[in-house]
């Protein structure tokens, strides 16, 4: 297992917003793939939203937390493409400073800015969660979503996160959890579809919670919505059926993944932790 940030690669995001459902995603690059890079959140099998309004759901969730206003300062650990940071700051008037170990994110994240006018409230810049290029005490929130999954060392990470939030301040975490332990088949289309997301090991709750507690956070919120999430496996396949990426697309092992994706998302022991710590 490793933890050198350049080993990591992570999921494409979830179809564009622009994109009709029923239009095909044709390519493994470009708009089509271009937003959120997490699940959707639906409140039950009665909820039509699309995969795009439900990854922007479970964005708001995360924002419900953060307790932002305008003037507040919020850290997003593993900012992706800058969707989520760009949604919150643009409905909560907080500036917003995200960081990615993926320069390709950054750049995108960049332009989404400059193209949504919110280049004055939001930066992104390359940084590793384990090191983060901010003071103690910077942030008046944080939010983490499916970035913990690419970290082994997920203690060092709390810590640092940890230190640049002022006391009192939130930090929300959520991530595909691995309930209890797998063995046998499903151990093994576990660690393919690890290694498909570019994770070292999935989160588990003891040890999430152990992190947690190294890293001077105190749980204020410990849940599991993996039952809300659920539908986005087999609508990540959809998406994707029929993408031919190119040999030389970093995120090819994914595309040759997706097929599998509803097996894995269907296995009783992957659920999705939804938590918000305080530094007290
Ligand atoms: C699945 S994506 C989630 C992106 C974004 N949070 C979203 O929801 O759209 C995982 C993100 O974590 C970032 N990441 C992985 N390891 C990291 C590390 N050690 N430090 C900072 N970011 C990291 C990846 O570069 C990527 O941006």
């Amino acid at each position: 297992m490793t933890d050198d940030p350049s080993a990591h690669h992570t999921l494409p995001s979830s179809p564009d917003t622009g994109r009709r459902r029923d239009e095909p995603a044709e390519t493994a690059d470009g708009a089509a793939v271009d937003g959120n890079i997490h699940v959707g959140y639906w409140d039950g099998a009665a909820d039509d939203r699309s995969l795009d309004q439900a990854t922007d759901r479970l964005t708001d969730l995360v924002a419900e937390r953060l307790g932002a206003a305008p003037g507040r300062r919020l850290l997003d650990v593993g900012c992706g493409t800058g969707r989520p940071a760009l949604r919150i700051a643009r409905a909560t008037g907080a500036r917003v400073s995200g960081i990615s170990v993926s320069d390709e994110d950054i750049a995108l994240a960049r332009t989404r800015a400059d193209a949504a006018g919110l280049a004055g409230h939001v930066d992104f810049r390359y940084a590793d969660a384990r090191a983060l290029p901010f003071g103690t005490a910077s942030f008046d929130g944080a939010w983490a979503i499916e970035s913990m999954m690419h970290i082994a060392d997920r203690t060092a990470a709390l810590t640092e996160i940890a230190r640049t939030l002022r006391p009192g301040s939130p930090l929300v975490v959520t991530d595909v959890l691995l309930r209890s332990p797998v063995t046998g088949e499903a151990a093994e289309l576990v660690r393919r579809t690890c290694r498909a997301f570019g994770s070292p090991a999935l989160p588990e709750p003891a040890e999430l919670r152990t992190a947690l507690g190294r890293a001077g956070l105190e749980v204020v919120e410990f849940g599991d919505i993996g039952e809300h999430v659920r539908p986005t496996y087999q609508a990540f396949a959809d998406a994707f059926d029929g993408v031919a990426p190119s040999a030389d697309d970093p995120h090819h092992e994914f595309f040759g993944f997706t097929r599998s994706l509803p097996r894995f998302g269907a296995l009783p022991q992957i659920g999705y932790v939804f938590l918000v710590a305080r530094r007290p």
